[in-house]
């Protein structure tokens, strides 16, 4: 039981250490339906190795009721590929800069950015999956 405990925290810090950031997006950005939209997702330095396998980019509008987690919903699609991290600039963590483009259709309002992010830490490699949200607004 103990055991479990302490493999579990050492997890869920390797975990911790690999996982990603939205650079952009900000909280709460206007963005235009039918408009591009740059996902700046950063991975921080760690000192554990980590393989990237893939991300997903899924927007759900919540103007008309509250946001559902992203755990049940993705929401539709705009991004289902490779996720790359490379230094740019120097006072920045790696990362990648992805554009989608926000479906015309989409609802004015609020809406919810969900990343899910795969990848692959340590000598392992112990796969590893992260959910990310952003709120933003749809106009
Ligand atoms: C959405 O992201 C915020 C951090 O930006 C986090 O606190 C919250 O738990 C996330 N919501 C869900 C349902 O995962
Ligand atoms: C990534 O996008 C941001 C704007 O969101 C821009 O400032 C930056 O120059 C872009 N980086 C690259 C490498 O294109």
């Amino acid at each position: 039981m103990f055991k479990s405990i302490i493999s579990l925290a050492l997890f869920t810090g390797a975990a911790l250490a690999q996982g990603i950031l939205f650079g952009s997006p900000a909280e709460g950005a206007s963005v235009a339906a039918g408009s591009d939209l740059i996902v700046q997702l950063e991975k921080p330095n760690s000192l554990s190795s980590s393989v990237e396998v893939a991300v997903v980019i899924g927007i759900e509008s919540c103007s008309n009721q509250p946001c559902p987690a992203p755990t049940d919903m993705m929401g539709q699609l705009l991004y289902n590929g490779p996720y790359n991290p490379v230094a740019h600039e120097p006072q920045l963590p790696h990362y990648q800069n992805i554009s989608v483009t926000i479906p015309a259709s989409l609802a004015k309002g609020t809406a919810q950015l969900n990343i899910l992010h795969v990848n692959l830490i340590g000598a392992g490699p112990i796969p590893n999956l992260q959910i990310l949200n952003r709120t933003i607004t749809i106009t």
